[in-house]
């Protein structure tokens, strides 16, 4: 199969690209690939909203570019965030125009909510489902337009680069190029070539690498591992985000956990512990309110002195009438397993949440690897730095979404398709027998993330984390040059090298700074530097 543009994607990012791209020119080929059904993806989760300014009263770019910088903890490119701050508002105004609802005023002002880190009121919201209407409203402009495909259930395994034409690619290969892809094919279980001018990497985040994480089970970090294995360069990844208060629910050990979005604290929800103390007062002055990387870090250390599992969320002092009408998802989540927000408080923890670095790109989404975009959560574009500010994930995929189309048709008419891709090679492979060797390995691997490289690190853990995913990397090369293709196999592969990128650059950051603290190096260094791996 060929086609001139391939989105892998079919999330805010790979939708914004493919959007824009067929509009503006109707002659090209979009095909857009998702691994399971099109609109399984982070965006669908996102609750909170979108950080744009839209009150020129109270509210100034000038605001919103200091928030994302003090979040930033020194690590944010200023230049970048300017860029995504502007443009930002406008870009808002593409999707509504597209048929994106966001909640308005009776006087037809946007309502605009608050979140940790954030000065002023400025989250462009949909209920409590924002990810959820976004995510509707690109994939009904997406299916009216004749030049996109979309192909769901198609798995991406590797990026084609001259890799795969016998040459010998290293990080020091001065022009790495992109062909397009291998993919397995779900409906057939055959193995693939998907070939293209250019191709965009928007497969999100990699929150399945931990035990517990607000993420669905797709977060898998593939376009971060197919990346790097393509040589490409990946940067910041010791900052995992976690998120202070998903749902805790006992019993519920590993994967996807309920998010009670932030905007609950932003409409006044108070922490407290075991003990009924609004513990933050302890922590930051802007106390539940602070954040993320502050109040996770402050939970996670309320959890190991007192000895609990979780803490809570106190809404009982909220007009009820008001919580249902914000957040009416969150309160029928909490009604289903018996928790009345007018009556108990809701238990909550800490669980990984988002990447906040990725494949490096420049500021036109541009990676290291010609002919390949990246944007969306896959990406580090330099606007999060440290610590990502809450709601400017969905803003940087709808700008980078943007600017890696009009970097797009500039050059696409220049590029040719390279033809000569050899099949994939089956030879010397066969049928896993036994999926458990699979699927205990993923266990293994986010039992490892979880303990060992969680929100407090140190030189020990990490080591030792280290060597674990030494063994499963070992055992797993294995598996892979013996067993054909399968999506689970390479997810694992995928995690033990998102893993592994997490883990080398934490240990090469040495000193603590926004979402990575660790024991040994408790202060911020003079020495303000990006880990690229
Ligand atoms: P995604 O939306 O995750 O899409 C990834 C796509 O890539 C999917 O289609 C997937 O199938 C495809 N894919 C991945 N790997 C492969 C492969 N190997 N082959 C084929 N296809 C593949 N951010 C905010 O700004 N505001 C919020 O309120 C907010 N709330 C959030 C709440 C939750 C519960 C979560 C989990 C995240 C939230 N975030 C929020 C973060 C934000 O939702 C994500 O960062 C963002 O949606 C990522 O969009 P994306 O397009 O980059 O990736
Ligand atoms: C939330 O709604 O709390 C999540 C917002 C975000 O991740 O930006």
């Amino acid at each position: 199969m060929t086609t001139d543009v391939l989105v892998i994607g079919s999330g805010i990012a790979g939708l914004t690209y493919a959007l824009h791209t067929a509009i503006d020119r109707p002659d090209l080929k979009i095909i857009v690939l998702t691994k399971t059904n099109e609109d399984e993806t982070n965006t669908k989760y996102a609750q909170g909203g979108v950080a744009a300014v839209f009150d020129d009263q109270k509210d100034s770019y000038d605001k919103h570019i200091a928030d994302t910088l003090i979040a930033g903890d020194g690590l944010c490119n200023p230049s970048i965030v300017e860029i995504v701050v502007k443009e930002g508002p406008q870009r808002m105004r593409e999707i509504i125009q597209w048929g994106t609802a966001f909640d308005k005023e009776q006087d037809g002002d946007y309502k605009l909510g608050k979140e940790g880190g954030h000065s002023e009121n400025r989250i462009l919201h949909h209920k409590d489902i924002t990810g959820k209407e976004i995510e509707r409203a690109l994939l009904a402009k997406a299916h009216e337009l004749p030049n996109i495909e979309i192909i769901d259930y198609c798995f991406v395994v590797d990026i084609i680069t001259q890799h795969h034409l016998g040459k010998l690619i290293t990080k020091a290969t001065p022009k790495i190029e992109c062909y397009g892809v291998y993919v397995i094919n779900l409906e057939t279980n055959q193995t693939e070539k998907i070939l293209s001018k250019v191709t965009l990497l928007a497969t999100g985040g990699c929150g399945q690498v931990y035990r517990t994480t607000t993420n669905p089970k797709i977060a898998t970090g593939d376009g971060m591992a197919m990346a790097y294995r393509a040589k490409g360069r990946i940067e910041n990844m010791e900052f995992i985000q976690f998120h202070p208060t998903a749902l805790f629910e006992p019993g519920k050990r590993f994967g996807q956990a309920f998010l009670i979005t932030e905007a609950v604290r932003g409409d006044g929800g108070i922490l407290r512990n075991s003990k009924g103390e609004d513990f933050m007062i302890k922590y930051d002055k802007r106390l539940s309110l602070a954040p993320r990387d502050i109040v996770a870090r402050a939970i996670d250390n309320e959890l190991k002195v007192l000895g609990d599992e979780h803490v809570f969320l106190d809404c009982r002092h909220m007009d009820i009438d008001k919580f249902k009408d914000h957040f009416p998802n969150i309160y029928e989540k909490c009604m289903s397993i018996g928790i009345d927000v007018s009556k108990q408080m809701i238990p909550v923890a800490p669980a990984a949440h988002y990447s906040c670095g990725g494949v490096k790109t420049n500021e036109m989404g541009k990676t290291s690897i010609d002919y390949l975009y990246c944007c969306g959560e896959a990406s580090s574009t330099g606007l999060h730095g440290a610590n990502r500010l809450a709601s400017n994930s969905l803003l940087e995929a709808l700008v980078f979404g943007y600017r890696c189309f009009e970097d797009t048709i500039q050059s696409i008419d220049s590029i040719s398709i390279m033809h000569d891709i050899p099949d994939w090679n089956t030879e010397g492979t066969t049928e896993p027998k036994e999926m458990i060797l699979i699927t205990q390995s993923i266990k293994e691997l986010q039992l490892t993330m979880s303990d060992y490289v969680g929100i407090v690190r140190s030189n020990v853990r990490l080591e030792r984390a280290m060597k674990r995913l030494d063994l499963l990397h070992q055992e797993t090369e294995q598996l892979y040059k013996t067993t054909t293709l399968s999506p689970q196999l390479c997810e694992l592969r995928n995690l033990i090298t998102v893993a592994y990128l997490i883990v080398k650059s934490a240990q090469f950051r040495k000193e603590s700074r926004g979402l990575h603290f660790t024991l040994d190096y408790t202060e911020k260094s003079d020495l303000v530097q990006n880990i690229v791996l």
